[in-house]
C-alpha cells in the first residue's frame, strides 16, 4: 500500500496488480491508458526493473507513451509485433458481459486496435465503473471524428436518437484534439439495449473514425475494491 492513497486509488491500484501477475517474460504488452491503466504501467515497471521481466510494449496514447519511458519499459511498434500477447487497460464503463464504453481519456481508437490486435484483454477499474446497461447514467459515448466531417457527422449522430456535444479542452480554448489529430463527439445515446448494432450504424457515418464502445473485446476484468479484487471472464465469441 503506498502512502496518502485515497480508497479509490486503492481500488484501482489492487485491480492493476492483479492484471499485471498475468504478464509472462518476453510478451509483447499493449498499454491501455487513463488513471487505472497507468497503475498497472507503474506496476510492470516495478516488475521490470525488480524482476528483469523482459517485454517490449504497445503504448496506446502519448501518455502511455510517455509513462513506458518513464519507467523504462522498452516500447515496439504495431508494425514491428502485429500480434499482443496481452493489453490492460481501464474503462469507463463495464457490464457483466464485459463490454464497454471507453474514451474518457480520449484514446479510444488506438485502444480499440491495440484491443483487437491482442490476444488477452484484461480491464482494470474500479467499482464506480460497474453498470448493468452501457449509456446509463448519462454516459456518453465518446466518438472520434474527423473535423472536416463534424456537421455531417452531428447530423447523422442526432438522426440516430443521440445527443452529441463536440468536447472542449481545459487549459486552452477550444476542442480536445486527439493524438491522432482528430476531434470528439460525446454523444448520449441513453440506455444503450443493443450496443453492437450501434457501433455498426455508427461506424457506416463517413468520418467517424472510431468510437468507444468495446463489444465482445474483454476476456478478463478486474473489479478492484479498497481491499481486493473481484475477477469476471467471459469466453470470447
Ligand atoms: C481513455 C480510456 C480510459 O481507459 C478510461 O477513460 C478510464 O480512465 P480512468 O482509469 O482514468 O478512469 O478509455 O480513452
Amino acid at each position: 500500500l503506498k502512502p496518502n492513497q485515497t480508497p479509490a486509488e486503492e481500488s484501482k491500484r489492487n485491480a492493476a496488480l492483479e492484471a499485471v501477475k498475468h504478464v509472462n517474460n518476453w510478451s509483447i504488452v499493449g498499454l491501455g491508458s487513463g488513471s487505472t491503466a497507468a497503475l498497472a504501467i507503474e506496476a510492470l515497471g516495478e516488475r521490470v526493473k525488480h524482476e528483469n521481466l523482459n517485454i517490449l510494449a504497445i503504448p496506446s496514447s502519448y501518455q502511455a507513451f510517455q509513462l513506458a519511458i518513464e519507467w523504462r519499459i522498452p516500447v515496439t511498434t504495431l508494425e514491428e509485433h502485429p500480434i499482443i500477447d496481452i493489453t490492460i487497460d481501464g474503462a469507463d464503463q463495464i457490464t457483466p458481459e464485459l463490454n464497454l464504453i471507453k474514451g474518457n481519456g480520449a484514446a479510444q481508437t488506438r485502444e480499440k486496435v491495440v484491443a483487437v490486435a491482442t490476444k488477452l484483454n484484461i480491464i482494470i477499474a474500479d467499482e464506480t465503473k460497474k453498470v448493468k446497461t452501457l449509456g446509463e447514467n448519462n454516459q456518453p459515448v465518446p466518438i472520434e471524428v474527423l473535423p472536416f466531417a463534424l456537421g455531417l457527422v452531428k447530423r447523422k449522430i442526432t438522426e440516430l436518437g443521440g445527443k452529441p456535444t463536440l468536447r472542449e479542452t481545459k487549459g486552452k480554448v477550444g476542442p480536445v484534439i486527439s493524438d491522432n489529430g482528430n476531434v470528439i463527439m460525446d454523444a448520449d445515446f441513453g440506455t444503450i439495449i443493443n450496443p453492437a448494432e450501434l457501433q455498426t450504424k455508427l461506424k457506416a457515418i463517413p468520418g467517424i473514425i472510431e468510437t468507444g464502445l468495446f463489444i465482445d473485446l474483454t476476456d478478463i476484468a478486474y473489479i478492484g475494491t479498497p481491499t481486493g479484487t473481484e475477477r469476471t471472464e467471459k469466453q470470447r465469441k
